[in-house]
Formats: C-alpha cells, structure tokens, sequence
C-alpha cells in the first residue's frame, strides 16, 4: 500500500537539517503502523513526505499503485483529497461549523452529491460514537469528542491511508483511549490502513509494526506481537 525507498529530506537554510537521511520500507494494505522514536528523529518529517504535505529531497514514495513523486502539485492535491486522510494533534475543526458540517465539507470539495455527504457525515459521526452529537458546535464538545469528529472528517473520502500524529497528545488518557480503541475499531472492522506518530509507550498494544527512527534513519522496525491486542 505504501511503499519508501532511499528517502531523504533536507530542510534547507543557512544550516541545512538533514531530517531524514535514507529511509526504506513498506506499509502493506490493512496495517497500523506506529512512527515512534525521540523527539526531532524525523517522525512528522517522515508522515509529511507519505502524506505528500511536502515534498523529500530524495527517493521515491509509492502509495497503491501511484509513484507521487511524479504528481504536479494540482495532482497531488486530488492524490491527497480523494486519497489520504489526515489526523492532527490539533483537531482543527473549523468553529463556526457544526460536527456534521464539519464532517460534510471536505466531502463536497470534489463535487459529490450534497445530499449524500450529508447523510454519510452523520454515518461517520455514529461510527466514532457521536451520532448523538451532530449539532454540536466544536466549542460545545470535549477534547476527546472534538478529535473524534477529526476522524470522522479523516474518513469522509474513504482513504486510502490514514494518517496521524500525535493524535492524542492533546488529550487525557481515557480520551486517548477512546481514540486509540476507535482506530483499532476503524483498521479491524474497515480493514483502514493506518500510520501513526506517536510518543507513547503505551501506545504499542494497538499497533501491529512499530517503525523507530533515531536521527533521521530507521533504527529497527518492530512487529508487535498480536496476542497483546484485545
Ligand atoms: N520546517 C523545518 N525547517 C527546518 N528544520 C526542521 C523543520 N521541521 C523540522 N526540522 C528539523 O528536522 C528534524 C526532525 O524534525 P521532526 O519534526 O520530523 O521531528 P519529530 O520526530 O517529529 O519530533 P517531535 O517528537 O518533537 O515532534 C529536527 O531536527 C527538526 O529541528
Ligand atoms: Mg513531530
């Protein structure tokens, strides 16, 4: 599904930051992936390039059957709109809207039936467990519940790849449970392949390979044993 070669990105400057210095490997279909490793290793430097928010220095990224890195950046913005999902750890919702609208509009932004979407957005909403909550302005939900309708929001277009980072470093633990549990949910039951950025230690149960990066390269890639998910 996702497929790296020899990747690299420096960020140019006075001093240029080699971020990633040559990263290689393969996500397969229906996986969940952690990027872990500490602070300044190149983990949301690694998602940007997978989720074609920037563009490597070097190498080569394939995501199904696509080479990105031949995409013109109109291209890429379809790629990225039709194609990949995005999860934060700002949830980024936009205030003035509801949870469903803020769900519907990234639907619409390529000309689907509006009526669909917004029957569909309310799907998603009842799928993270906030059907009851579909017109709730975000400053009227919690943190937990506002990062739930970013996922809803994530999957409205059916994504390929979901990507996250740091999805719930803005919130309390039971919250991020529930976050973590939902992405189990989404990658079990919808087969979603999901990559994930995350510090957390503890985040290791829901994950099936962990990719740990030290200093811009990969240090080893980790397959966590399946009898520890519920
Ligand atoms: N826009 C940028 N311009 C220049 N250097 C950058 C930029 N973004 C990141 N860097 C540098 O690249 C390296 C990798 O940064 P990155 O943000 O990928 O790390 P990270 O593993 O996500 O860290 P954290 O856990 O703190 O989020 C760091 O040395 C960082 O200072
Ligand atoms: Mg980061």
């Amino acid at each position: 599904m996702v497929k790296v070669e020899n990747l690299k990105k420096t960020y140019p400057g006075k001093v240029p930051t080699p971020a990633l210095r040559g990263v290689s490997f393969e996500i397969k279909e229906g996986e969940f992936v952690a990027i872990m490793g500490r602070s300044g290793s190149g983990k949301s430097t690694l998602l940007h390039q997978l989720g074609l928010i920037d563009t490597p220095t070097e190498g080569r990224i394939l995501i199904g059957d696509a080479d990105v890195g031949g995409l013109n950046d109109s291209e890429k913005t379809k790629f990225r709109l039709e194609k990949l999902g995005y999860i934060f750890q700002e949830y980024a919702l936009i205030t003035e809207l509801t949870a469903r609208e803020n769900v519907w509009v990234p639907a619409l932004a390529y000309g689907k039936d509006p009526k669909h979407c917004w029957e569909h957005a309310a799907k998603l909403l009842d799928l993270v467990g906030l059907g009851e909550r579909l017109d709730h302005y975000p400053n009227e939900i919690s943190g937990g519940e506002q990062q739930r309708v970013a996922v809803a929001r994530s999957l409205v277009n059916s994504p390929k790849v979901l990507f996250a980072d740091e999805p719930t470093a803005n919130l309390d633990s039971a919250s991020a449970k529930t976050v973590l549990e939902l992405f189990r949910k989404l990658n079990k039951e919808l087969k979603q392949t999901i990559v994930m950025v995350t510090h957390e230690p503890d985040d290791r149960q829901y994950v099936d390979r962990i990719i740990w990066l030290s200093d811009g390269l990969i240090e080893k890639i980790e397959k966590v044993e399946r009898i520890k998910h519920k």
